[in-house]
């Protein structure tokens, strides 16, 4: 029996991946796997809560998995899938349904968020979106789930569900803790240092994917903002210089170099050296990622074993679960 303590987590497959989250977080997700036994998901369910071209939600769930293949995430030591390919999630979702509150569903930022960005497209799977969350959650009774901030909201709903549930039928499931990771660099846009790099926000220029040709990251690094200071020099003062700080942060998570040698380095250079110097590090970064992503897309007979043996291994687990609060809710065995 594998007594490693288990990790889920579910990415929303609304958005290219960034070079932010790649950073951030992916990069440090392959060593996870010695420590914990990690469930790892493309969140289509989710995406559909707000209108998506089919075509390119297909083709982006694939690009995902895929990316995050080639990020090190490797599918013999991870179970990766696909998440409307284990029935169990919108089966559970439907049950936590009736154990989430209109309430507390109404008091989700990101609810309220979503509702202003979509005002034309309000609908149901929005607002119960954090009950299909708590479902995947729940089915797989791990012990932490990794997640950013803007999500801590749902997860601290889910153990709310959990203690609701468990309170009337007994220690059903686990309860679930968030798990910030310690380590994890916060990149932010380059062109708007106040924010967070987003996958999903619209042109936002101020973003690199990981499938940017390595042009296109040239020339975002090459416009990214620096500071308007009159000394133009690279030093590190995220306060005083957020632009700059950013690259360097960025410059530093990839070459391992400190703030220190990195002044050094590009000491008397000004940013018109340093914004390249960043863009073609990243550009080396990417490049064995792209390359990798690109034979794995190609490669469809593998891709679709990686996804096959993954929603098989999460569906025997999920099961478990599902038949036990089914049969704690009241309804009839099926067999
Ligand atoms: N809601 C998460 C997001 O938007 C994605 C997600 C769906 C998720 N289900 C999850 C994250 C379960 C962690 C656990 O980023």
């Amino acid at each position: 029996m594998d007594e490693k303590k288990i990790m889920l987590s579910g990415i929303k497959p609304s958005g290219d991946l960034t070079l932010g989250s790649y950073l951030g977080a992916i990069r440090n997700w392959a060593a996870r796997a010695e420590e914990f036994d990690c469930y790892y998901f493309m969140a289509d369910m989710h995406a559909i809560t707000v209108r998506q071209d089919p075509a390119a939600l297909r083709r982006r769930t694939l690009a995902q998995l895929a990316q995050y293949i080639a990020c090190g995430l490797d599918p013999e030591k991870n179970t990766l899938f696909i998440q409307s390919h284990v029935h169990q999630h919108a089966e559970l979702g439907w049950v936590l349904n009736c154990y989430a509150m209109f309430g507390e569903l109404s008091r989700m930022t990101q609810f309220k968020d979503k509702s202003q960005k979509n005002a034309d497209n309000i609908n149901g799977g929005l607002f119960t979106y954090p009950c299909l969350m708590a479902a995947d959650i729940l089915l797989y009774q791990p012990d932490f789930v990794p997640v950013g901030e803007d999500q801590k909201q749902h997860v601290e709903l889910t153990r709310n569900i959990v203690q609701r549930f468990n309170g009337i039928y007994g220690e059903v499931f686990k309860m679930p803790e968030p798990y910030i990771p310690k380590v994890g660099a916060r990149i932010m846009s380059l062109t708007n240092p106040a924010a967070k790099m987003s996958k999903s926000e619209n042109d936002d220029t101020g973003r690199v994917t990981l499938m940017d040709a390595p042009e296109v990251i040239m020339k975002q690094f090459k416009r990214a903002v620096t500071d308007s200071d009159t000394e133009r020099c690279v030093r590190y003062d995220p306060e005083h210089k957020p632009g700059v700080a950013n690259l360097m942060t960025i410059y530093s998570v990839i070459t391992g170099k400190s703030y220190a040698e990195i002044e050094r380095e590009f000491d008397g250079l000004g940013y018109g050296k340093f914004k390249p110097a960043v863009g073609e590090v990243v550009i080396d970064l990417l490049r064995p990622i792209q390359e990798q992503t690109r034979r794995i897309l190609e490669d469809k007979a593998y891709l679709e074993s990686v996804y096959r043996a993954g929603a098989e291994k999460a569906s025997r687990v999920a099961e478990k679960t599902l038949r036990k609060v089914y049969r704690k809710v009241g309804f009839v065995a099926a067999k």
